[in-house]
């Protein structure tokens, strides 16, 4: 019989779970990284292909490894572990969380510096400085950043360190519920942003250059960083997602719930472009600028509106909050095997992950300044973990996930885990052959193997 109490718990525990997905799903990945990657890869095609591999791979991905999770019901490594066992498979598949483990704690490293970033724009427009400001000084003030150590270093350390407090309290019922208002507040200032876009005289163009694919201006390499984004964006490959699936009681939709996530994640991820591209052309500026490019196009926009010191700070604020939401998803699955498999107490474990991946950082925030000279194939340090986590650990643990889930868990197990009525047989197909493949293909002509 249903039970009113019953259906209220289902629904806030789907609702916990969307939330959380959410805020590790959407953060520095959509506002940051996806419009410099669209302009350094030639806009329209690399959208179009972005948006093909959120839809062929990722969100088949996405439901397998959620699935994973709630069917685990541990952290990563022991949940393959024990999931392996159920289906009478190796032990070796744990090694799949253990990348996982890893790549979310090499990706931490960068994004904390990324994130103190952040919160040195909070500071700067609320000082007032950024008003009316110039492409050219808007460009000056992040090169003066960009070339300094030590400020780097101190927001660098203060964003590892809140991190690391929240993550060592548990998963906090208080950041869950920020992540309530910072979702929709997140939105409202980019639609604030494309309006103001829409206004200014590069909309034409920055629209065109977002959503006019023109291929040839794409190749292999590019279609892998597209891809690779996909997996960054939608926080797959490593286990974060894992965990958030045991949140999810049994009988709620994971592929209703997963789409949503990923849809929203997608959304943002083009309100973004939408609000930053304008402002390029309208300034005359190159979109192939790399990792500036928010940094150095916002603050213009910012400053010719009126109240726009006010909704500078209330923007980057809300950078940081959504950075913070995806932060402790990276680490959390390090923290959760060293707590729960070395026998460590919480804080121990959050301390220990913590100030390694403090430490690790710092390379980031030198390959900005001191060491930028020092590169390894073409790439300096902050580019080379970049490289190596988003377009090669996270599609490689996209692979185990996708042929753990199609191939080794018993197709009952996830029929009845799904319950997709129909849809079930696309899935499968698609998470068989499909995601696999594709993935493998993309990552093997990049890396010029085929
Ligand atoms: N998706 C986040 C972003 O776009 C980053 C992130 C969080 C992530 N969890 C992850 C990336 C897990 C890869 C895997 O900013």
């Amino acid at each position: 019989m249903t039970d009113q109490r019953f259906l209220h718990n289902q629904w806030s525990s789907r609702l916990a779970f969307v939330l959380a997905a959410s805020g590790s799903a959407i953060g520095l990945g959509n506002i940051w990284k996806f419009p410099y990657l669209a302009g350094e890869n030639g806009g329209g095609a690399f959208v179009a292909v972005y948006l093909l591999c959120v839809a062929a791979i990722g969100i088949p991905i996405m439901i397998a490894e959620t699935m994973l999770g709630r069917r685990g019901r541990q952290n990563p490594i022991n949940t393959m572990l024990s999931l392996a066992q159920e289906a009478k498979a190796g032990p070796a598949w744990h090694y799949a969380g253990w990348l996982g483990v890893l790549s979310g704690f090499l990706i931490l490293s960068y994004y904390s510096v990324i994130a103190g970033w952040s919160m040195v724009y909070i500071l700067k427009m609320n000082s007032g400085y950024m008003s009316h400001i110039s492409a050219e000084t808007a460009a000056r003030v992040f090169d003066d950043l960009k070339s300094a150590p030590e400020i780097q270093f101190i927001w660098h350390t203060v964003f590892m360190a809140a991190t690391m407090l929240i993550v060592s309290r548990g998963v906090s019922g208080g950041l869950e519920r920020a992540t309530r208002f910072m979702m929709p507040g997140l939105f409202i200032m980019l639609i604030l942003l494309d309006g103001y876009a829409m206004s200014s005289d590069g909309f034409g163009q920055g629209m065109s250059f977002l959503f006019k694919p023109d291929f040839s201006r794409i190749n292999g390499e590019s279609v892998l960083v597209a891809m690779g984004q996909a997996f960054f964006s939608l926080g797959l490959g490593m286990g974060a997602i894992m965990i958030y699936g045991s949140y999810l009681p049994d009988h709620v939709s994971i592929s209703r719930s997963t789409i949503f996530v990923a849809s929203a994640d997608t959304l943002v991820a083009l309100l973004a472009g939408v609000a930053i591209f304008p402002i390029v052309f309208a300034n005359h500026l190159e979109p192939t600028m790399g990792p500036g490019l928010i940094f150095q196009t916002l603050p213009i926009a910012f400053g010719q509106m009126p109240g726009g010191s006010l909704f500078g700070v209330l923007f980057f604020v809300l950078v940081f909050f959504a950075a913070i939401t995806s932060a402790i998803a990276l680490i959390e699955p390090a923290v959760a095997w060293l707590s729960e498999n070395q026998a460590m107490s919480r804080e121990k474990a959050c301390l220990w992950s913590g100030l390694s991946c403090w430490l690790l950082g710092l390379g980031t925030v030198f390959s900005f300044n001191l060491w930028s000279g020092n590169t390894w194939f073409g790439k300096n340090f902050f580019e080379l973990v970049d490289f190596l986590t988003a377009n090669i650990m996270l599609p490689v643990g996209g692979i185990l996930v996708a042929l753990f889930a199609g191939w080794i868990m018993r197709r009952e197990t996830s029929e009845t885990e799904l319950e997709m009525g129909s849809a079930y047989n696309y899935w499968r197909f698609t998470i068989r052959y499909v995601s696999p493949l594709a993935v493998a293909l993309v990552t093997l002509s990049a890396v010029g193997v085929i």
